[in-house]
């Protein structure tokens, strides 16, 4: 009883302050990551979940709660602050494998399992439903996309940090609301290029970051909430094109949602993710499943959270 006290007490000073503590299954905000210490033990490493509240306007709040059986996570943002467009938060899980770094050339195959949903926040309970709440999402002017973001640098000790990695690959799964990718405006890219995988098309952007690194964004024709495939040919791409080194190290890939802009909390939820990768010259492989399970949420929330239904699923066999 005094534990869940404490965790309501850390809720709301999350919501308030943007500051939690990282101890125990609670909260995690700001700019906090935690990693839960039952994932994939006896392969190590561990997949770990990040609140990334990387550029908070100091009104907003980005949240995470992981599940029980920290498999899962639900992840509430708020940003109102204008314009839309800036980017401030992207609550991920970082999938681990111990093959990583690993060179472009060495991939054989990039295979990654997803079912997310994002729904509005209005104040009702529910438990987290993996579906898109359309209607929801655009009373709030949900502004966000659901992307996995994978970083790479020709120096294998740079290739996980995400201050000096040269190169970001970002494959989007959802899009709400005016989000564009880096390089939507690249004058210079020319016929913009596109590739099938399943049954979803994805068009190349180019552009750079921040930080003065290239990025590479592959938005899809269409939302979907459940993926199962190797994305390794959207990678690969890349390197064919001498867009980026093949000799370049992939260091890390995440899952997660940028928040932009919601008049309402929104709540982005994951479960059943995985990532399998295989390299051509280690012959071993390795899929973390570990999150495949269904969400049980947090103690705590079993009485914050609510229920609201809406269906709209897209998904590549
Ligand atoms: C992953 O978790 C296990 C179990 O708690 C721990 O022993 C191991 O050190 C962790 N591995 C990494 C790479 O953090
Ligand atoms: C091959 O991959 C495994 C992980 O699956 C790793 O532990 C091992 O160190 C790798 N071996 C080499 C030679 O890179
Ligand atoms: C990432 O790079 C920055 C800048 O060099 C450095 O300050 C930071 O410690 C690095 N982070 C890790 C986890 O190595
Ligand atoms: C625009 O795209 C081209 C190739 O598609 C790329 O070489 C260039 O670096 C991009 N420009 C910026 C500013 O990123
Ligand atoms: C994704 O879903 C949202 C909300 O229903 C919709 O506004 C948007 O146009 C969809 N985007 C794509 C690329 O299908
Ligand atoms: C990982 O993917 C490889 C290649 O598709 C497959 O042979 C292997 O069985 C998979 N491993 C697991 C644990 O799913
Ligand atoms: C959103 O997530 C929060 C925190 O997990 C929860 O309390 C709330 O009930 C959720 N709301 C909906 C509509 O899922
Ligand atoms: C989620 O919403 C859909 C559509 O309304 C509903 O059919 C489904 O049962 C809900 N899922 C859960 C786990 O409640």
């Amino acid at each position: 009883m005094q534990w869940f006290a404490r965790a309501v007490v850390a809720l709301a000073a999350c919501a308030s302050t943007h500051v939690c503590a990282a101890s125990g299954v609670g909260p995690v905000c700001g700019l906090d990551c935690r990693a839960p210490t039952t994932q994939c033990p006896t392969e190590g490493t561990n997949n770990t979940f990040c609140a990334n509240a990387w550029n908070s306007d100091g009104k907003g709040y980005q949240c995470l709660e992981i599940g029980d059986d920290q498999q899962s996570f639900v992840a509430t943002s708020h940003w109102t602050s204008l314009p839309v467009y800036i980017v401030h938060s992207y609550p991920h899980v970082k999938l681990g494998s111990p093959h990583f770094p690993l060179q472009f050339h060495d991939i054989a195959s990039l295979h990654v399992d997803a079912e997310w949903g994002m729904r509005r926040d209005a104040g009702s309970s529910a438990e987290p439903n993996f579906t898109l709440d359309a209607d929801g999402l655009t009373k709030s002017r949900c502004t966000a996309n659901v992307a996995f973001d994978i970083w790479a640098d020709l120096d294998p000790a740079h290739a996980a940090n995400e201050s000096v990695a040269g190169f970001e690959i970002m494959i989007w799964l959802g899009v709400f609301g005016s989000v564009q990718p880096l390089g939507w405006d690249n004058k210079t890219s020319g016929t913009r290029q596109r590739l099938r995988l399943g049954d979803n098309s994805f068009t190349l952007f180019v552009g750079s970051g921040s930080a003065g690194h290239s990025t590479f964004t592959w938005m899809p024709d269409t939302n979907y909430t459940r993926i199962s495939h190797d994305l390794s040919p959207l990678v690969q791409y890349l390197w064919n094109n001498n867009l980026v080194p093949a000799e370049a190290y992939v260091g890390t890939v995440g899952f997660g949602s940028e928040s932009f802009f919601s008049l309402d909390p929104v709540n982005f939820s994951a479960q059943s993710l995985s990532l399998n990768v295989t390299s051509k010259s280690n012959a071993s492989s390795f899929s973390c499943d570990s999150l495949a399970g269904k969400h049980q949420p947090p103690s705590l929330s079993s009485f914050l959270v609510s229920l609201v239904i809406s269906l709209l699923v897209f998904s590549i066999p």
